[in-house]
């Protein structure tokens, strides 16, 4: 199978709530997975289990064959930093820096030298519409400029799986599809795949499937067909 992630019978509870109740999916390489149902249904507790985030109480998480769930927080801090890339609802950029070192910053915490890091973080503004941005402090971004440097930001490191919890649960309707369009698109065109979280149905229609969560379970199958 050509699984990039897969999660198996994952449970996951805080002290009497079932959070994650045996869930079972698995992403392609290059898909882009909608993760949809209402609040409190378990949606982002089983992005952390997949993304290494948290650890579930049961099941298994396996990245590209290697079983993740098991590795020590140390291991698997590396794995997120060098295979995933995360967008989250209020973009959590660093205010003091501009949104190139921004962007730059997982590089520099994998390494590559500061130059060198805010050169290739420059390459994504001109794709992404912000060009000339590049100098900006997140303060002098709008809501949508900010959220594409998020994106701009988790695709730098060229990531096998993007994690987007509400990444325009934030933003206007417009500007949201705007962004989700974009964010689609840039990991496609990456070959990374995309698991994102959302409410909007008009958001989810950017992917190429949609898994609805309940009460901690999928009521949709967690596999491609
Ligand atoms: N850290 C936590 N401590 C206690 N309860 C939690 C915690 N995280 C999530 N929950 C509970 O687990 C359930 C699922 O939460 P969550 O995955 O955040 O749902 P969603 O993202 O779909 O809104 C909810 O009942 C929530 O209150
Ligand atoms: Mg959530």
């Amino acid at each position: 199978m050509n699984d990039v992630l897969a999660g198996r019978a994952l449970t996951k509870r805080f002290g009497q709530t079932v959070a994650l109740s045996g869930v079972d999916i698995a992403i392609r390489a290059g898909e882009a997975v909608a993760i949809m149902g209402p609040s409190g249904s378990g949606k982002s507790t089983l992005l952390h289990c997949l993304a290494g985030i948290m650890k579930p109480d049961s099941g298994e998480v396996h990245l590209l064959g290697s079983r993740i769930d098991a590795m020590r927080e140390r291991q698997r801090s590396a794995l997120r930093r060098t295979r995933f890339g995360f967008v989250f609802q209020f973009g959590q950029l660093l205010p003091e820096l501009p949104a190139e070192e921004n962007v730059a910053l997982p590089l520099m915490l994998g390494g590559v030298a500061r130059g060198e890091a805010v050169r290739q973080a420059r390459e994504w503004f001109g794709p992404l519409g912000l060009g000339g941005m590049e100098g900006r402090r997140p303060g002098e971004l709008s809501g949508g400029q900010a959220q594409r440097v998020a994106i701009a930001r988790a695709l730098v490191t060229k990531p096998a799986v993007v994690f987007a919890d509400e990444p325009t649960g934030a933003l206007d309707q417009t500007t949201g599809h705007d962004t989700m369009r974009l964010l689609v698109e840039a990991t496609k065109h990456n070959g990374a795949s995309l698991i994102v979280v959302t409410h909007d149905p008009g958001v989810a229609r950017w992917c190429d499937r949609t898994v609805e969560v309940r009460d901690g379970r999928l009521l949709t199958a967690g596999m491609a067909a």
